[in-house]
């Protein structure tokens, strides 16, 4: 089996193909990236060497890097794209429009083309849904209701590729994924930021009164839904993969579990108000059709964080890289105060 994964440098890409690569034999995999800023080949150091890899630096947006390397694929597995919802907020969005739904049309293009036996999972989001009230939990049938220019734009790519499917009977599944959380996980994002910031005595900036509800799923569980969805997921359907915490877990009581697991304070807890226009209240959905195929997560919210802060202490040789570089500049302009000093770094991750 022959797979063509987009966007393989980044989070949870990465994730899928070491996965991916670990435990299926027969499966060889082309990862097509173009290594934005998200984007490290360092995620996949542990297995670029092996024969059933390849990776192309590329454009998704780029026909002629598509084409070529959708021809003869059995699946698109397409994780590529901007991912951040402040990055979409707080500048223009055009390269969320651009990547997100251009780029998904052209793949999708070349599939019909080239490969139209092939599958293709398209890598969604829950939060197509918008701003969720309690108590509810929509299933794929609610309606679509966006509030960021990048919840827009991950929107936008499903339409298109159920409208490949109705129009072009192309072999489609969408899968609309709650917050992921794990290793690898670039430190623009809550969870790897606050760890981060928690393990260098550095300020956690909590919008908003940290009363915003997330259903946090570990990568790996995700990862495996994904495979699980390539292989037995219905042609046209919509799928809603999440953890359904219970209780749920506002975005406070993280920040808590992040300090607890790193031994800081709370006065680490920096409250900031303004940042996230739009800020969506709640998140959930309806999981009940991934369930009925076998999946279910493993490692719930309170385990899944020690184990997250226990990685991140760890692999300073991952993070410090990022948290020295460019990062840094983005992360001052965005919050308005700057991280520490970098040299701090080495004794700080030992703590
Ligand atoms: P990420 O930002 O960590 O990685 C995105 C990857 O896409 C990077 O490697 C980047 O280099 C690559 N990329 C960006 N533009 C590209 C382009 N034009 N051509 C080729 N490659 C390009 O993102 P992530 O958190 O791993 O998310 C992966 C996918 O899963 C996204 O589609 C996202 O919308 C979706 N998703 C994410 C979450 C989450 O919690 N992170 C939850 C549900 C769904
Ligand atoms: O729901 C799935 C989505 O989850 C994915 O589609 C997105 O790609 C992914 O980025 C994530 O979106 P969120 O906006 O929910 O994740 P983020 O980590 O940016 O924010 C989670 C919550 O934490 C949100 O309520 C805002 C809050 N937050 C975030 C940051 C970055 C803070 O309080 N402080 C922060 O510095």
């Amino acid at each position: 089996m022959k797979l063509l994964v987009t966007g393989g440098c980044g989070f949870i890409g990465s994730c899928f193909i070491r996965q991916v690569i670990a435990a299926h034999p027969e499966v060889e995999i082309i990862n097509l990236d173009l290594l934005t800023y998200a984007g490290n080949p360092a995620n996949l150091a542990e297995i670029d060497r092996s024969p059933r890899y390849r990776f192309v630096r590329g454009d998704i947006r780029d026909a002629r890097v598509v084409d070529e390397l959708v021809a003869g694929v059995d699946a698109v597995v397409h994780f590529a794209a901007e991912s951040h919802v402040d990055r979409s907020t707080a500048a223009r969005a055009g390269a969320f429009i651009d990547t997100n739904v251009l780029g998904t049309y052209v793949l999708l293009d070349a599939v019909r083309r080239l490969a139209p036996e092939a599958r293709f999972l398209q890598v969604g989001t829950d939060e197509v849904y918008g701003d969720v009230a309690w108590p509810a939990f929509p299933d794929e049938d609610a309606p679509l209701l966006p509030s960021s220019p990048y919840s827009a734009s991950k929107a936008g790519a499903d339409l298109q590729v159920l409208a490949a499917h109705r129009t072009h009977g192309l072999d489609t599944v969408v899968s609309r994924c709650t917050n992921n959380y794990g290793p690898y996980q670039y430190p623009e994002k809550v969870i790897p930021l606050f760890v981060l910031n928690a393990l260098h005595g550095e300020p956690l900036p909590l919008y908003d009164g940290g009363t915003q509800v997330r259903d946090w799923l570990r990568v790996e569980d995700h990862c495996r839904a994904l495979w699980l969805l390539l292989e037995r997921g219905e042609s046209g359907q919509i799928y809603n993969i999440g953890a359904n915490q219970e209780p749920e877990v506002p975005n406070a009581e993280l920040t808590r579990m992040i300090l607890r697991a790193t031994g800081q304070p709370e006065s680490l807890v920096r409250p900031v108000q303004g940042l996230r226009p739009g800020h969506d209240q709640r998140y959930a959905v309806d999981t009940s059709r991934i369930r009925a195929l076998g999946w279910a997560p493993e490692l719930d919210i309170a385990r899944g964080i020690e184990r997250t802060v226990a990685w991140y202490r760890e692999r300073e040789d991952w993070w410090s890289p990022i948290r020295s570089g460019e990062y840094r500049k983005y992360f001052e302009s965005f919050y308005g105060f700057a991280l520490g000093d970098p040299k701090r770094d080495t004794s700080a991750s030992s703590s």
